[in-house]
């Protein structure tokens, strides 16, 4: 294929090379968030932009992209979670948004126990209290406890799932919360967010973001799990009311939280920062070279599939693919 006749795509934001690689040998890349006028940027290339590589869970797609690009044919999102693209205005223009499922699940599921066991037992600041020296002058204090814990985790879906595989390594008590009753699991089923947090004491949070689940961690959810109470939220900042949650750990309605997403990334609120109680990863579930990786090349095969003319491979369920 020649430059002339090369499909041209734009990437959204910077994607690793391992996968911006293959995009450039395939597709004429156009990197958006390098132009320094975005809009001119976007005009210049109108009718000749037929996919976007979504580069990261905080850079929109919405509808002003799909109105810049007449052409458009599909987007591919480099993240399981989706919430930054507007997938149901894309379903209505009959453009398709694909994801990257699976791939990433035991290692964000991995990194969720990691979060629970760091926030419960303090790892981070009981290796600041070596590096200080403090231990030369006594033991650091006890800690809370991961045993006889009740976890409830919101939003057992494949990652929650994983999540709850390892719990039960743990000898822990799992229940869950999700719009509905999962028929492949034993847990105990709560339809009510609240009446889950009155009954356990930990919650983990693996639910997608977007307006179904905007704060749906609120202030009555906190207070319902009690001054033992600890948050862990791996899915999307926007699920927690972050600022109930900020009060509730001042406050100490609750007693800690392990972050490793926030409503307004990449920038967390300084009274978190503040305090010492808590927990903060900056959004690194899926962060390994080896899952990163397994993203990317599911990006590059979903565009690569498209436009071989075989359909994406994990379309979103608001862009559905029924093969001709
Ligand atoms: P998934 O399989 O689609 O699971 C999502 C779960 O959330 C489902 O069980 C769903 O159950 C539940 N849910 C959806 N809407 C809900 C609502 N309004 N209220 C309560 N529960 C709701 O997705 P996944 O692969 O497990 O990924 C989950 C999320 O994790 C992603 O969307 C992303 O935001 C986040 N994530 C974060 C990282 C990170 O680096 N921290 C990495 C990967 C993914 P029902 O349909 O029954 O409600
Ligand atoms: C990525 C994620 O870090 O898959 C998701 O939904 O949140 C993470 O795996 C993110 O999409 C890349 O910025």
């Amino acid at each position: 294929m020649t430059a002339q006749n090369k499909i041209e795509i734009i990437m959204t934001g910077p994607l690793m090379a391992y996968a911006a690689d293959q995009l450039k040998a395939r597709f004429i890349v156009h990197e958006l968030w390098k132009a320094e006028d975005k809009a001119a940027a976007l005009a210049e290339l109108r009718d000749r932009v037929r996919g976007v590589a979504g580069g990261g869970a905080h850079i929109k797609i919405d509808g002003a992209l799909f109105d810049a690009l007449p052409k458009l044919e599909i987007v591919s999102n480099f993240g399981v979670g989706y919430d930054n693209v507007d997938a149901a205005e894309a379903g209505r223009r009959g453009l398709v948004v694909t994801n990257t499922p699976d791939v990433l699940t035991d290692e964000v599921a991995d990194l969720a126990l990691g979060l629970l066991l760091s926030t419960v037992r303090q790892l981070p600041q009981v290796d600041r209290y070596l590096r200080e020296g403090k231990w030369l002058a006594g033991a650091y204090p006890l800690t809370t406890s991961l045993r006889k814990r009740k976890i409830g985790i919101v939003g057992l879906g494949r990652i929650g799932k994983a999540v709850a595989h390892r719990l039960e390594a743990f000898g822990v008590e799992i229940a869950y919360h999700g719009r509905s009753r999962q028929a492949d699991v034993a847990y105990r089923y709560y339809p009510s967010l609240v009446e889950m947090a009155q009954d356990v004491d930990t919650l983990v949070s693996v639910a997608p973001g977007g307006d179904s689940t905007y704060h749906i961690i609120n202030a009555e959810v906190l207070k319902a799990l009690g001054p033992n109470g600890i948050v862990v939220n791996v899915g999307r900042g926007t699920v927690i009311d972050e600022q109930a949650l900020i009060k509730a750990l001042q406050d100490k309605t609750i007693l800690s939280a392990g972050l490793d997403v926030f409503e307004d990334e990449p920038r967390v609120p300084a009274e978190l920062i503040a305090l010492d109680h808590v927990v903060l990863l900056p959004h690194v579930g899926s962060a390994s070279v080896h899952t990163r990786e397994q993203m990317g090349q599911l990006l590059v095969d979903n565009l690569n599939s498209w436009f071989d003319g075989k359909g994406p491979l994990t379309p979103v369920v608001e862009t559905p693919w029924k093969k001709a």
